[in-house]
């Protein structure tokens, strides 16, 4: 579809409604689920500090064991140190850089060959890069980050997971899906044809996770596997450490003071991959644990499938 008619299409379908629920929502907490999680296994990316970190330790407190995919050798060996220390249970880690094919293909390769089934997956790794950033692929590196990987993983993983007949698919995503106002460019992922900003490069790169989970829920159905996307919150972590002094100091002494604890984030990631009430729940977009409506442009099937076949192309994929 050409873009000024997708510019009418989501103009159109966008309700002010939803945006009051979502201010509404912001404002809620997350429902708490104290059911134990013994001796099931948690894949998460990007454990190594903020709501990643948290998360961990919420499922290990629980008796899930974890297994981490970092990038940092130290720092992973210092958290599952610190885990199993604290809580008795297993954790390992596994090192990909989630910027670089190699390293994802190599994890999800990795994964595939668990004896054990693998009860929850969360894709929370992310980046927020102000300036525009290639990766070895050549690909953008916050798409690469926060999409490409979860969805290589997920591609990889699929016979895996529904051979369990029960799993549950977390992405981490965000309410800044909605700074892709008017959907993601398909024909320009590298921005170079329209000017990169942090903001847009996060936004479309959580608006191409809504769209892939629209066809991975179809992949899924009947299989006992669920796939889900959540907003953590607004909380205080280490995100854009990245980025230069400005945005540093701009972030540490005005942004941090709004922001909550991480903890509300891994409660929520909890209770998605633990509660029964959500166990059926799939396809969905929660605020925390509050189902929500995602953006226009995060819903459009038809880009869902094309941006489908372009990530299967950039990934080297074949159906
Ligand atoms: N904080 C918020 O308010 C907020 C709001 C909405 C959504 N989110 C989402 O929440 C998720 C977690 O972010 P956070 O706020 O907890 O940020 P964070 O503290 O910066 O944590 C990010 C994690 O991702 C890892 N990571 C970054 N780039 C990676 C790469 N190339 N390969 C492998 N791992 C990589 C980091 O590893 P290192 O420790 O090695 O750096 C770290 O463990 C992200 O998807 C983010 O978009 C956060």
């Amino acid at each position: 579809m050409k873009k000024n008619k997708k510019f009418f299409k989501y103009f159109k379908e966008y309700q002010w409604a939803n945006i009051f629920t979502m201010i509404k929502n912001n404002r809620s907490g997350p429902k708490i689920c104290n059911e134990d999680f013994k001796n099931k296994l948690i894949v998460i990316t990007g454990a190594t500090s903020g709501i990643g970190y948290y998360t961990a330790r919420k499922y290990a407190a629980h008796g899930a064991n974890i297994v981490c995919i970092n990038r940092n050798i130290q720092k992973s060996e210092d958290l599952c140190r610190e885990i199993v220390s604290d809580f008795g249970v297993k954790c390992d880690y596994l090192i990909a850089d989630l910027s670089n094919l190699k390293d994802i293909y190599q994890v999800a390769e990795q994964l595939q060959n668990y004896k054990t089934p693998i009860d929850v997956l969360i894709h929370n790794a992310g980046v927020y890069l102000t300036k525009k950033e290639l990766t070895p692929d050549g690909l953008e590196k916050v798409f690469v980050v926060h999409y490409l990987s979860s969805f290589i993983i997920n591609y990889l993983l699929m016979d895996k997971l529904k051979s369990q007949q029960k799993a549950r698919i977390i992405m981490v995503g965000s309410e800044g899906h909605r700074f892709a106002a008017w959907g993601i460019h398909l024909d320009d992922l590298n921005w170079e044809k329209h000017r990169y900003s942090g903001l847009k490069s996060y936004g479309t790169a959580k608006t191409a996770q809504l769209l892939s989970m629209i066809v991975f829920n179809e992949n899924f159905k009947n299989s006992g596997v669920t796939i889900n996307t959540m907003h953590p919150g607004a909380v205080k972590t280490e995100t854009g450490q990245e980025n230069g002094r400005v945005y540093r100091w701009f972030k540490k002494n005005f942004i941090d003071k709004t922001l909550k604890s991480p903890e509300i984030s891994a409660e929520a990631l909890y209770y998605l991959g633990v509660s029964e009430e959500v166990e059926n729940l799939s396809g969905k977009f929660f605020n925390l644990t509050t189902e929500e409506e995602a953006a226009p442009p995060a819903l459009d099937r038809e880009v869902a499938f094309d941006l489908w076949n372009k990530s299967l192309e950039l990934a080297g994929l074949h159906e």
